[in-house]
């Protein structure tokens, strides 16, 4: 159970539903419900960055709202190879229009010049709550944004491990007050393996519900030091390859790191003071605490070598053996 930060007098209490508890038919209806009756005659805003989390919440407030959503995907310049059209597309299927706001000036620009891991993440958190949705909610008289958290995102904020870019309210944060608008979070009282229960039972397909999990940062949370276009295009390449060879390891997220620090290496005869990428591969049931995947070293082998191969300026390659904690699952 966690403790919400009070508004006033008692704090509330998050009570979690665990896997076992989850009644999924029962959770989705309470939940279109209350959606429903929150925005009222209402619009809202849903921000949607293809995650399995924010993907859930889409489907549930399309089914609660219908057209008085508006479903919007940012495009930061700091998501992956071809994402805006797969998750485009996936939801076209689906009967849900999605606009795509290009707003990657707006981020790389925020980004600019900083290198601490929680200054980058409240620079995306502002330029993604404020700027971007405080405009939107406005342009299109919504008083709410709906919005993905879910329980972990929580725990490690209030923890003070790492401040997740969509948490405020047990920050003592007033969203309202500070952005304009209410935020409704259907599924903070669930954990990864719950929210893939509840997209299964709405009908998502297994790309979505099944997906690995991605940080709300996206790849600003795989770049160590500053977050340029040319660093994010680096990290975007080798996440590429990692992700195409290791979707059938079963495994519960893989990722690639761009590091800061540059290692001699050679190429073509010739010293290449180059640049390192790290792998990391995990097991977990729900990200609270995971350990190494023991992947086989042709694997690992063949990660390097098409790393190398496709991503230019990189002569480093390396896996991560450290479990969660001490470590954490992404590097930011
Ligand atoms: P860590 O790195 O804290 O990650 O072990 C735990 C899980 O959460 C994801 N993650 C984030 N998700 N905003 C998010 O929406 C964030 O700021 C963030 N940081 C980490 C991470 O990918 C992992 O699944």
């Amino acid at each position: 159970m966690i403790k919400k930060k009070a508004k006033k007098g008692k704090p509330d209490v998050i009570k979690e539903i665990t896997l076992h508890d989850l009644d999924t038919d029962y959770f989705i209806s309470k939940n279109i419900e209350k959606i429903k009756s929150t925005v009222g005659d209402g619009m809202a805003i849903n921000a949607l960055s293809g995650g399995v989390d924010s993907s859930v919440v889409t489907m549930l407030g399309h089914k609660a709202l219908g057209n008085k959503l508006r479903t919007i995907f940012v495009e930061n310049g700091l998501m992956r190879e071809g994402e805006p059209e797969q998750v485009y597309n996936l939801f076209k299927n689906l009967g849900v229009e999605v606009e795509i706001i290009d707003a990657r000036n707006e981020f790389f620009a925020a980004l600019k010049g900083i290198t601490n891991p929680e200054e980058k993440r409240e620079a995306i958190t502002q330029t993604f709550y404020k700027n971007i949705f405080g405009r939107f909610v406005k342009e299109s008289n919504a008083n709410f944004l709906l919005q993905g958290t879910i329980l972990t995102d929580i725990d490690e904020t209030i923890a003070g491990i790492k401040r997740q870019h969509n948490v405020f309210e047990q920050l003592g944060i007033d969203p309202q007050k500070t952005f304009g608008y209410s935020i409704i979070e259907p599924l903070i009282r669930l954990r990864k393996d719950g929210v893939r229960k509840v997209g299964e039972a709405l009908g998502l397909p297994a790309e979505l519900f099944d997906r690995i999990p991605f940080p709300g940062p996206a790849l600003a949370a795989r770049v160590i030091g500053q977050v340029t276009p040319e660093r994010i295009e680096t990290v975007r390449k080798a996440t590429a390859v990692v992700e195409r060879l290791l979707k059938n390891s079963g495994a519960f997220q893989y990722l690639a790191i761009l590091h800061e620090d540059r290692v001699t290496g050679m190429r073509n005869g010739k010293r290449d003071f180059g640049q390192q990428i790290e792998i990391r591969c995990w097991e977990s049931r729900d990200a609270r605490t995971a350990s190494p995947t023991k992947l086989e070293f042709d694997i690992l082998y063949q990660l390097a070598d098409e790393i190398i191969n496709n991503v230019p300026g990189v002569v480093s390659v390396t896996y991560n053996i450290a479990s969660k904690p001490p470590s954490t699952i992404e590097a930011i």
